[in-house]
């Protein structure tokens, strides 16, 4: 199994509180406080990019294991607001960067469960042959989905996370992931204009589709609270753990109230899952790798714990791991 040896993490300046918000459009800080938990988010600056918030905690992580970009030798990312359409933002990072021409690839349109997927992957590659892979999950999103509709703007905010992978043992030992999909939900969370299907054009500017993210609310909720725990369940039964043992879980952070409801269902008392969803919002494939670089920094995490991580997002796409720091 893989290990992770360098953690990174980065979020934008620029805080827009609740009441920032219901200046904008039609809400409130006690509705959104309500119903998410969620009291303030990040935005990128004019200046900054899905790639300047990659190599910000690209740059982190790689110094964290004590390494230099020539050292990388794969770089994948998990993104759903690229930099570009083509090429995927991991070949513009390797450039960034100064890595070698390592293979490098994008994972788009896992959502909130990219970053945990791109785990899975490179746990894959490592196990096939041993190389040092960096792993990134970040969202612009607040760039990427209209402002003025109030029933998702408010949710979202910018961040990025990094790992860096590797196959000599070190900071944490990767000891199972799971990951699954239901396709049949995939109209249930969707950002339709853009693609094939329903190409740019002045129509879908016009109407506002082209940033219109579409979304059930309640049908997500409910998905993502049995998702999350199932899978933390079904991870820690593959690798022969409890609950009981876990240090910490570090879920994706959408919504307190899903966070609570997980922890409920997982059996786990408040102390031993990982909140910032107050703080930054729903980063979307960025929450993870972001949350556990903060749980690392502030020592919520300490040598030998065992530590879920669990994610679940537009696809529907969910996974969780297992980690022994
Ligand atoms: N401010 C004020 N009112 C609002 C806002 C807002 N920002 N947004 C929606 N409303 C209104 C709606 O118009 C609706 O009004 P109506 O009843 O007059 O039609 C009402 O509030 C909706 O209320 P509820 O349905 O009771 O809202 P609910 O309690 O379901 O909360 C929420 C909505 C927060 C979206 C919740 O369903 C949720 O968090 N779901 C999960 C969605 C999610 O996390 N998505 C992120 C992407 S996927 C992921 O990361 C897992």
């Amino acid at each position: 199994m893989a290990h992770i040896m360098g953690f990174g993490g980065y979020a934008p300046e620029r805080i827009v509180t609740n009441d920032e918000w219901a200046q904008r459009v039609d809400t409130s800080d006690e509705w959104i406080t309500q119903r998410t938990g969620i009291k303030r988010r990040r935005f990128a600056a004019d200046d900054e990019s899905t790639l300047t918030l990659a190599a910000a905690a690209a740059r982190g992580a790689i110094g964290d294991a004590g390494l230099t970009p020539a050292d990388i030798d794969e770089i994948v990312i998990a993104t759903d607001t690229p930099e570009v359409r083509t090429p995927d933002t991991a070949a513009l990072l390797q450039h960034e960067l100064g890595c070698r021409n390592v293979p490098t690839y994008d994972l788009g349109g896992s959502g909130c469960a990219g970053f945990i997927q791109a785990m899975d992957v490179a746990n894959s590659r490592i196990a096939v042959q041993p190389k040092n892979i960096l792993v990134i999950g970040v969202e612009v999103i607040t760039r990427m989905i209209s402002l003025t509709d109030r029933a998702t703007a408010v949710l979202f905010g910018d961040a990025a996370g990094a790992v860096i992978m590797g196959s000599q043992p070190s900071k944490a030992e990767v000891l199972g992931i799971v990951s699954g999909t239901d396709g049949s939900h995939a109209e249930i969370l969707t950002l339709t204009a853009g693609g094939t299907r329903r190409p740019f054009n002045a129509s879908s500017l016009a109407s506002g589709d082209h940033n219109r993210l579409v979304m059930d609310g309640k049908k997500v909720f409910t998905e993502a609270v049995r998702r999350m725990s199932e899978a933390s369940a079904e991870v820690l039964r593959r690798v022969g753990r409890t609950v009981g043992e876990v240090s910490l879980v570090i879920p994706h952070q959408a919504n307190l109230r899903i966070i609570e409801a997980v922890r409920k269902k997982m059996g786990l008392e408040s102390g031993r899952v990982f909140v910032n969803v107050h703080e930054y919002g729903n980063t979307g494939s960025a929450t993870v790798p972001f949350a556990m670089w903060q749980a690392v920094l502030t020592n919520r995490i300490e040598k030998g714990d065992l530590v879920v991580l669990t994610a679940f997002g537009a696809g529907f796409h969910w996974a969780a791991a297992a980690l022994q720091f």
